[in-house]
């Protein structure tokens, strides 16, 4: 890490995963937002950069997760599949279901259950949707990109013409999501359950936070490294 404060906080995570770690501990968004400066987001959080970069220096070295730089493509969309879209296979139904029985049981007396109960079926659906579309569209059109890199062939026609299109309406969609994230976590109150919460109530917020982390995690890889490398790789084959 060099000693600029003027880095870009997305490229900081891409070279080094855990630094992720710290920048969720100020909840500073590095995967949707993450083309900004360290510098910047100092300003927003009222953070001193130099406390900052020491707790980023702090992380363990950059083989303790593999940081996807150079992996291929195709591995890296699969890692995507295989863990993160498999995880919101998962966590999602039965995310949903808590939420439903906590707002049935306690909706009267925390009237915002009922919001975040529609703020999280419309993420879920969203999300439904947008894993459809990388895995169906997006993701073998990247398969196809490197196929035709290692055949020495031009780049496969992408919708628009250019995997720019779909990319950016992906990053879109990412953003939408981010904007669930935050509004969960502030109707929430950064998901600390009331004091007499029960166990169902405690696990949906512990869930709901869980969720969180693997999506930053999730959308990070897209945005920060997939997409842009994608967008690389097309630009390279269309020039030889
Ligand atoms: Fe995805
Ligand atoms: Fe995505």
């Amino acid at each position: 890490m060099s000693n600029t404060v003027s880095e870009i906080i997305a490229n900081m995570v891409r070279d080094q995963p855990l630094r992720a770690n710290v920048f969720e501990r100020h909840q500073i968004d590095y995967c949707c937002n993450g083309k900004r400066s360290l510098e910047e987001v100092c300003v927003e959080r009222g953070l001193d950069p130099k406390h900052l970069r020491a707790e980023l220096e702090a992380v363990a070295p950059a083989d303790a997760r593999q940081s996807f730089a150079t992996t291929a493509l195709t591995e890296l969309a699969d890692h995507i599949v295989t863990r993160h879209h498999a995880y919101l296979r998962t966590n999602l139904p039965s995310i949903a279901h808590k939420a439903q029985r906590v707002l049935a049981v306690h909706g009267d007396k925390y009237a915002f259950l009922a919001e975040l109960d529609r703020v999280f079926q419309g993420l879920s659906s969203e999300l439904t949707q947008h894993m459809m579309k990388e895995e169906m569209v997006l993701f073998p059109l990247i398969g196809r990109l490197e196929k035709a890199e290692q055949e020495g062939q031009a780049p496969p026609s992408a919708p628009g013409g250019s995997i720019r299109n779909p990319i950016r309406m992906m990053e879109h969609e990412h953003d939408d999501a981010g904007r669930d994230l935050k509004s969960m976590r502030q109707l929430t109150s950064n998901f600390e359950p009331p004091a007499e919460a029960c166990n169902t109530f405690r696990a949906l917020y512990a869930q709901l936070e869980d969720l969180e982390r693997d999506l930053h995690t999730h959308i990070h890889l897209e945005n920060n490294i997939l997409f842009p490398r994608a967008a690389e790789l097309e630009q390279r084959l269309a020039g030889r």
